[in-house]
């Protein structure tokens, strides 16, 4: 039987090879040299029949076919790996005068003997270790601590620019280090997507780097056209490779790795200066951010010779680029009214061009922040950008302050309402407490309600509430499932809404009628309330009613819910007319409560803590194990607490805390024999 399917297998097995060769070809001129060979139609029939082929054929599955590249497997936790080489920094400075410094040292060790260096950029990104075995890729791991780091091989095998199978000549056992930056064209796109669809942006392509590095599903990281910029290679005794930096880093290239071509090499410290001073100026051309320029020693036997200090090799040093800062006047102050009525004051200013793009505004954050700079009418601000995308205001350009300057007068107002503004005990912000009657609020309610991670109403855009508002149909959420067909016909100045549009309107607010009660949750828009809390809070109290009838205490109880949410939810719902919309919503037929899968009861009526690191699962995972046997899940212990699941490395203020209780600590053998 054996024999008959190897038999039948083997033109299958032939054209799989033949599939993944191409499609190796296909990537290699990709995105080693930008040269696109078939259209992409044809390119993604290819992937799907080799995906297909190796779901039917399993047995048949390449580990390093090309289809990893598009991912698909789940990162269940990332296992922790000691690096075969430590993972050394380098040591680093904004100083001209102490690379002057490590230049004279250099050579004076040196004693005589010719060398030169290798001028490159420093890429700011993620550090990442990839081991070869011959010629294939077998584990990549982030550089952790230097000794131990993460395990992120299936995510790494997602990236382009990282080989999967070496090309020509390789050494039969190496590691290639390098870091994996995100291009600034993909992080811009992923953070603009990130923001219609209501998650929180990134602030910088490393960390969006790092983070998708961290995913659990290597399908979603290879959507974030990640990229791998290779810079180093080292490789156990017995194992030679060539003898200088430069020669090894084009032996790379030569096995496929991406290297930039921004390499240079420069005999004395003029050149080297040269090169700081170029890309300086010259990096925010590139497409992918870097943070300085490294500089080695070329002639690899020197390395050796040169020895290591405690953290860093003698051989190599970092200039690191200063934050780039200007100063412009500041124009004027707007003061923006969010859904919860939170006023930011932003700064308008003088356009003015900064690393790479025009600075127009720039955020104040609050009245404090505008205190503490001491920031006056007509001043000019300075301006910085560095690894941050978004330019930051950090101080006044007290040379450009005008004499007898008067210092910004805070607004007492609502700038949409009128209403006077309210700053709690504690609170860094003002904002606006006519909810109800103010424009703004009214609309980022609306606007936050039908979102998608909300509602998804996706009829209902921007222009649509306004057009309801106005119409004075909707005040507030409730009002939207009041709204009648024949209401709707006819809005607008040219008579937008007509038939079609109505009925799908009416439609698409029918179907949100299912949306699951932690959505709901979400949508009311309570202060800091986000999809996470809303979550926790709806499967730890399951219905709407146990949520209202909580104190702020109970609230507080709940994981990843502070007392500064608890309190704000207590608030919330003790309010008449925010009760009066959540009836309305009850009436409306929206979800009140939820059922979550529960494979057992075991847990019913406990609430548990856990703390630390563990084996069979991870954070995420035991909690949600623990709520699928009924229990709830604490993020701090009480006298509620039942027990206090103790992981690896569990936090010793923790365990203080339920031994003082008197709460019982179980380990995770104990609690999977109580719920297996
Ligand atoms: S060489 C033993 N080259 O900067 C020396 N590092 O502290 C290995 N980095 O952690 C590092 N670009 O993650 C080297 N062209 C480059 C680099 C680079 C970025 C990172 C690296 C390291 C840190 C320096």
């Amino acid at each position: 039987m054996d024999l008959f399917s190897a038999i039948d297998t083997e033109p299958v097995r032939q054209r799989m090879n033949e599939l993944a060769k191409e499609l190796d070809r296909l990537n290699y001129e990709y995105y080693m040299n930008d040269r696109s060979l078939v259209s992409d139609e044809e390119f993604d029939r290819m992937m799907r029949e080799l995906q297909d082929l190796e779901r039917q054929y399993p047995e048949l599955a390449n580990p390093l076919s090309p289809t990893k590249r598009v991912g698909g497997e789940v990162n269940k936790s990332f296992r922790q790996v000691q690096h075969r080489f430590p993972m050394l920094s380098l040591g680093n400075t904004y100083s001209i005068e102490e690379i002057e410094e490590f230049e004279a040292r250099t050579r004076k060790l040196l004693d005589g003997i010719p060398f030169s260096y290798t001028c490159e950029l420093k890429y700011d990104g993620v550090a990442i270790g990839l081991t070869y075995r011959h010629g294939r890729l077998v584990q990549a791991v982030t550089r952790g601590n230097g000794q131990v780091g993460d395990d992120i091989t299936t995510n790494a095998k997602t990236i382009p620019t990282i080989p999967l199978q070496l090309r020509g000549d390789y050494p039969d056992d190496f590691e290639a280090r390098g870091e994996v930056v995100y291009p600034f064209d993909a992080f811009n796109a992923m953070n603009a997507q990130r923001e219609t669809e209501g998650d929180e942006p990134f602030a910088n392509p490393r960390n969006a780097a790092s983070g998708s590095l961290k995913l659990q599903d290597s399908a979603e990281c290879a959507k974030r056209k990640l990229m791998f910029c290779m810079y180093f290679m080292m490789a156990p005794d017995g194992v030679t490779l060539p003898d200088t930096h430069f020669g090894r880093l084009d032996y790379a290239r030569q096995m496929g790795f991406k290297v930039q071509p921004y390499i240079q090499e420069c005999r004395d410290i003029d050149e080297i200066k040269e090169f700081i001073d170029l890309w300086d100026k010259a990096r925010w051309e590139l497409p992918f951010g870097i943070d300085g320029i490294v500089i080695k020693v070329n002639q690899t036997p020197l390395w050796d010779r040169l020895g290591l200090t405690a953290k860093s090799p003698r051989w190599a040093i970092a200039y690191k680029f200063k934050a780039e800062r200007v100063s412009t006047p500041l124009e004027s102050i707007s003061y923006q009214v969010g859904r919860t009525g939170v006023i930011t004051p932003v700064a308008n200013l003088q356009p003015v061009w900064l690393g790479g793009t025009t600075v127009k505004r720039a955020t104040l954050v609050n009245a404090d922040f505008i205190q503490k700079m001491g920031i006056c009418k007509g001043d000019s601000l300075l301006i910085e950008k560095g690894g941050e995308i978004i330019p930051k205001v950090v101080g006044v350009d007290m040379e450009k302050r005008a004499e007898g300057a008067m210092p910004i007068q805070y607004i007492d107002r609502c700038p949409e309402c009128g209403a006077v503004l309210v700053r709690e005990e504690g609170e860094a912000g003002h904002y606006c407490p006519n909810s109800d009657g103010c424009h703004p609020q009214i609309i980022g309610r609306l606007e936050h309600f039908v979102s998608r991670k909300a509602m998804n109403i996706d009829t209902l855009g921007p222009e649509r509430l306004e057009l309801l508002y106005s119409a004075g149909l909707v005040r507030n959420v409730a009002d939207l499932y009041d709204l009648k067909r024949e209401q709707l016909i006819g809005l607008g100045t040219d008579a937008t809404i007509q038939d079609k549009g109505a009925d799908n309107l009416l439609a698409a607010l029918e179907a949100s009628k299912a949306v699951p009660f932690e959505r709901v949750l979400f949508a009311l828009g309570i202060r800091y309330v986000g999809e996470v809390g809303a979550k926790k809070l709806a499967r730890y109290f399951g219905n709407m009613d146990a949520l209202m009838a909580a104190s702020e205490e109970e609230l507080a109880q709940v994981e990843d819910v502070g007392e500064v949410t608890a309190k704000a939810v207590g608030e919330w719902f003790a309010n008449e007319e925010h009760r009066a919309v959540v009836e309305r919503l009850r009436a409306a037929g929206l979800q009140f409560s939820g059922q979550w899968s529960v494979t057992s009861g075991k847990l019913e009526g406990m609430t548990l803590v856990v703390s630390g690191t563990f084996e069979h699962f991870s954070r995420e995972e035991i909690k949600a194990d623990i709520e699928s046997h009924g229990g709830k899940v604490s993020g701090s212990i009480s006298s509620k607490t039942t027990y206090l699941v103790a992981g690896e490395k569990m936090g010793p203020e923790k365990q203080k805390k339920a031994e003082k209780l008197g709460v019982r600590i179980i380990s995770e053998a104990e609690y999977m024999e109580m719920t297996r």
